[in-house]
């Protein structure tokens, strides 16, 4: 007897302008009036409280400062239409061993995204990632993340 396997089908992933224009369309549906942007200096206050709000894993200052300074293509925060940040996503680039292992890629690591808890499921997190990823390849030209 012979069985038949189901060939499992791939759903194919998302191109990072897709995704971008995904986030878009969220943004104008949910969250009108937000806006998301380049972090800045001035931000890192309230990115840091932000984080320690949401999150278990904190940070010093020194920390933010330091992935403003190096990897600040790729830090956004979201902006609320009082112009009050709600929420942010930041990212370092990395080298790792790649698929064959004999070469080093470049990598995208998101270190931490959160958005304030009032301001959740209107897609700012969804928008933040997909600012970040379009960043990450065409910015720094990471190759995975
Ligand atoms: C994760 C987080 C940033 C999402 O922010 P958000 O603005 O509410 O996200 P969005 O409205 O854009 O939702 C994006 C998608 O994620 C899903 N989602 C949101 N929060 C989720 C959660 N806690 N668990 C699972 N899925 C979640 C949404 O349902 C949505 O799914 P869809 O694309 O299928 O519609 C926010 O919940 C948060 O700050 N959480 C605490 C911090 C945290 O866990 N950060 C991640 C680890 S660093």
């Amino acid at each position: 007897m012979i069985l038949w396997r189901k060939k499992k089908i791939e759903e194919p992933r998302p191109s990072i302008t897709e995704v971008y224009r995904e986030a878009t369309r969220r943004l104008r549906d949910k969250a009108p009036g937000y806006a998301i942007r380049l972090a800045d200096e001035g931000d890192l206050e309230e990115v840091r409280a932000i984080n320690l709000a949401c999150l278990p894993e904190n940070y010093p200052m020194y920390f933010f400062r330091d992935l403003l300074k190096n990897h600040g293509k790729a830090f956004y925060v979201a902006e609320s239409p009082n112009n009050v940040v709600v929420g942010y996503v930041m990212c370092r680039i990395e080298r790792k061993p790649g698929f064959f292992r004999h070469f080093l890629v470049k990598s995208g690591h998101i270190v931490s995204i959160a958005v304030l808890r009032e301001h959740r499921k209107r897609g700012l997190g969804y928008a933040l990632m997909a600012y970040a990823l379009k960043s990450l390849y065409e910015e720094y030209g990471c190759e995975e993340t």
